[in-house]
């Protein structure tokens, strides 16, 4: 049973946080190397399966565990299920997470997303353009497989929306199909086209389904569904997050191939990294945990883009924080990673993502009681010091008020905490700008 509160172990209670589960490609079905050292090949194969650890099993009962201990306020899956388009797989990925994850998560009116990935799409059921044959048709298949499992959780032809709130804390999430184009034909005389669809449809195997010379896979998003993001993220005190397939950026590794990239990502990310609250974009695809940041010059947020890994190397929990008063201060990715034989460490890597600068602080805090604070640092102080120093010489603040003070500052990138995982009374402050 996983449950959903402020988790016990957030021991600054001048922060609020709004905790994500972000779930990367998964690939059932997919080849993967044993992790037993097999050097008898006359070993019994039946014996040296049973060896071996699921590393999709291995990740999600850890992932379980973790959120039993520390909940989150919501899962986002990424898409990528299954691989090569193979719906049976797609189904038994779905069963297993909802018999182990995701079944009494939403039983609980919990919110959990999921997105198709490129490829979660069966290419035989992508008929041959004609005018009459709508492009949102193949993905009618994924929505099914969920609705009938009593989970709703993914919309292929809407941007699914959702706003947790926590005390003034507000996270808009907002999940969206970038695989639009994935799997059609190209222009191709009609029969030509024709022609194209029966070798799918006929080929052998998956393999040469999946290469098959006259399909592309060319991802896009629906323009409406941009422009509902675009409304969406507008307003005040929030952090967007958005979750799609996709990268926005170029991929890291060099591609040569039409279509490599998403075919409106740079209208869209330009959208979001223009916009004046942040925007969390979760994404999954690269198979990798890079986390890319753009910053407008003038503009007061940022946009980062977060990559989950194959959910065999890990998963991210995403923690945004907020002052006590709703202001977003800024993000970090936890990335619980695996080790050797699918064992997962327990202190995950960390990554902080700040979305305001210094100069940001000193415009959106502009009044005294932070001013006084900052002079009262000195080069460094215990909190307790500091709290009994501004007391005396200033107005009465409570320590709840200075440590959302000090932790607003700190996230602003002008203070230093150390022991910050402990307790506001053992914090020793560092000024790090003049
Ligand atoms: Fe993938």
């Amino acid at each position: 049973m996983i449950e959903r509160s402020i988790s016990s172990r957030c021991l600054n209670p001048a922060v609020i946080k709004i905790r994500l589960l972000q779930i990367g490609d998964i690939h059932r079905g997919m080849p993967r190397d044993s992790v037993t050292d097999i050097k008898d090949r006359l070993f019994p194969a039946a014996i040296a399966s049973q060896t071996t650890r699921d590393p999709i099993t291995s990740a999600v009962r850890f992932a379980v565990n973790l959120l039993r201990d520390r909940p989150v306020d919501a899962i986002l899956l990424a898409g990528d299920l299954t691989h090569q388009g193979d719906l049976a797989n797609y189904e038994q990925c779905v069963d297993h997470l909802a018999d182990a994850l995701l079944g009494e998560w939403c039983k609980a009116n919990s919110p959990a997303f999921c997105v198709p990935g490129n490829h979660d799409i069966d290419r035989t059921k992508v008929l041959p353009a004609t005018p009459a044959v709508k492009v949102w048709d193949k993905f009618e298949p994924l929505e099914e497989v969920w609705k009938k499992r009593n989970l709703p959780i993914i919309a292929t032809n809407d941007v699914k929306t959702f706003t947790i709130k926590k005390g003034n804390a507000v996270a808009e999430i907002m999940a969206l199909n970038s695989c639009l184009g994935c799997g059609e034909y190209r222009g191709l005389p009609d029969d030509l086209k024709k022609a194209a669809h029966e070798m799918v449809a006929s080929a052998a195997n998956n393999d040469l389904k999946w290469t098959a010379i006259e399909q592309m896979d060319s991802p896009a998003f629906s323009g409406d569904h941009i422009d509902v993001v675009q409304q969406k993220i507008d307003g005040e005190r929030k952090v967007n997050v958005v979750l799609a397939h996709h990268n926005l950026l170029p991929q890291a590794t060099p591609r040569a191939a039409l279509y490599a990239e998403v075919f409106n990502g740079g209208q869209f990310r330009t959208i979001l990294a223009r916009n004046r609250t942040p925007t969390l974009y979760c994404h999954g695809h690269i198979h990798d945990d890079l986390i890319e940041v753009v910053t407008n010059p003038g503009c007061p947020a940022c946009m980062a883009a977060i990559s989950a890994p194959l959910l065999d190397m890990g998963f991210n929990v995403i923690e945004i924080c907020y002052t006590i008063d709703g202001v977003p201060l800024g993000a970090t990715v936890q990335k619980y990673k695996v080790g050797k034989s699918y064992t997962f460490f327990q202190q995950p890597e960390e990554s902080r993502i700040p979305f305001c600068s210094a100069g940001d602080y000193f415009r959106i805090f502009d009044h005294p009681p932070r001013a006084q604070m900052i002079s009262a640092i000195g080069s460094g102080v215990r909190f307790p010091a500091l709290l009994d120093k501004l007391n005396k010489d200033h107005s009465a603040l409570t320590e709840m008020e200075l440590a959302s003070m000090v932790s607003e500052a700190e996230w602003h990138g002008i203070l230093g905490i150390l022991n910050r995982e402990r307790t506001p009374q053992f914090w020793q402050i560092l000024r790090l700008t003049p």
